[in-house]
C-alpha cells in the first residue's frame, strides 16, 4: 500500500520509535494520527508533520474502549494502524509489583489487542488496511530482568500470526517488526539499566550475534514493509534466524492449513 493521502496512526508516537515511524509515514505523503500519554511532545510532532494528536493512556480499558471509533470520526477511515505503544520492566521478576506487571500486561497485550480488534473490521469492510505490530526480537529468545516483557513480545508475535492466517485471501496486510535493542531510545536505556540484562545483551554483542539497531533505519524498513507488503521485519540481519526458528512451527502449520476455510 503506497502511503500518499493514506490515514495512518501510530501509538506510543511521542518519543523513539513510534516518533522515527510518525515521521518516516509523514515523509512518504501520510496522514499521521500520533497517539500517546504525553500532551506536550505529541501536540508539536503533530505540528510538525501536521497530523493529529491524541492523547490517550492506552494501559485504561476505558481509555481504549471505542477509541478507533473516535479516531476515525476525527480524522477518518484508518488505512495503516502501527501498534508500537509499548514498556519494559528493568528489573528481576522477583521484585515486580503487582501494579506494574498488570500495567505492562494491559499496555503491551491488552491494547495491542483490542485496538488491532477495533480497527480491523472496518479495514476488511472498505477492502484494504494494515496492520504493524511493533515486537522484538526478545519473543523468540529472553534474558533475564525483561521475562514479562519478553512474554508479552511472544504473544504479540504469536496472536499476529493467528490472526495473518485468518487474513488470507483478503485485501488486509500484516507486518510483524522484530527488532533487537534499538538506539536511541528510553527503552534502550531502560532495559539496559538492569545490569544482569545490560550484561546478556554484552555477551550476545561480543558472540556477534546481535548488534544494536539505529531506530530511524528500523522505521525506514518498517514503513517500506507496509508499502511493499513484506510479513516481517528482522534488525539487526544477523539475529534473524532466532525468528525465523521460532516462527518455523507456525509456517508448518500455515501450510498445512492449505485448502481449509480461515473465515
Ligand atoms: N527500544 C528497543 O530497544 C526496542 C526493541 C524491540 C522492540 N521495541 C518495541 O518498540 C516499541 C516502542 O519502543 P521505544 O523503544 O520507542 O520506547 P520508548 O522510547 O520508551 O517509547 C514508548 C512510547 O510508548 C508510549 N507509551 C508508554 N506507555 C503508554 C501508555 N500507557 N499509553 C499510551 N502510550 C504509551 C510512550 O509515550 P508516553 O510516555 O507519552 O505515553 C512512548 O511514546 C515498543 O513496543 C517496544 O517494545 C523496542
Amino acid at each position: 500500500m503506497q502511503l500518499g493521502d493514506r490515514n495512518v496512526v501510530i501509538t506510543g508516537a511521542s518519543r523513539g520509535i513510534g516518533a522515527a515511524l510518525a515521521r518516516e509515514c509523514a515523509a512518504r505523503g501520510a496522514r499521521v494520527t500520533v497517539v500517546a500519554r504525553s500532551a506536550g511532545p505529541l501536540a508539536d510532532l503533530a505540528t510538525e508533520l501536521g497530523g493529529h494528536a491524541v492523547t490517550a493512556d492506552l494501559a485504561d480499558a476505558s481509555v481504549t474502549a471505542g477509541l478507533i471509533a473516535r479516531i476515525e470520526d476525527e480524522v477518518g477511515p484508518i488505512d495503516v494502524l502501527i501498534n508500537n505503544a509499548g514498556i519494559d520492566l528493568a528489573g528481576g521478576f522477583a521484585e515486580l509489583s503487582g501494579e506494574d506487571l498488570e500495567r505492562l500486561i494491559r499496555l503491551n497485550v491488552l491494547a495491542v489487542s483490542e485496538l488491532t480488534r477495533q480497527a480491523l473490521p472496518g479495514m476488511i469492510a472498505r477492502g484494504g488496511g494494515h496492520l504493524v505490530m511493533i515486537s522484538s526480537l526478545a519473543g523468540s529468545g529472553t534474558f533475564p530482568g525483561i521475562a514479562v516483557y519478553a512474554g508479552t513480545k511472544a504473544y504479540v508475535t504469536h496472536m499476529s500470526e493467528g490472526i495473518r492466517l485468518e487474513l488470507k485471501g483478503l485485501p488486509v496486510g500484516l507486518t510483524v517488526v522484530e527488532p533487537g535493542l534499538v538506539r536511541p531510545t528510553d527503552m534502550a536505556d531502560s532495559v539496559t539499566s538492569y545490569a544482569p540484562t545490560a550484561a546478556c545483551f554484552a555477551r550476545f554483542n561480543r558472540l556477534g550475534l546481535l548488534a544494536d539497531v539505529d531506530r530511524d533505519t528500523l522505521a525506514h524498513h518498517a514503513v517500506n514493509a507496509i508499502e511493499q507488503g513484506k510479513s516481517h521485519v528482522r534488525y539487526p540481519k544477523r539475529a534473524r534466524l532466532f525468528p525465523q526458528l521460532t516462527n518455523a512451527p507456525r509456517r508448518m502449520v500455515a501450510l498445512c492449513l492449505a485448502g481449509v476455510p480461515r473465515r
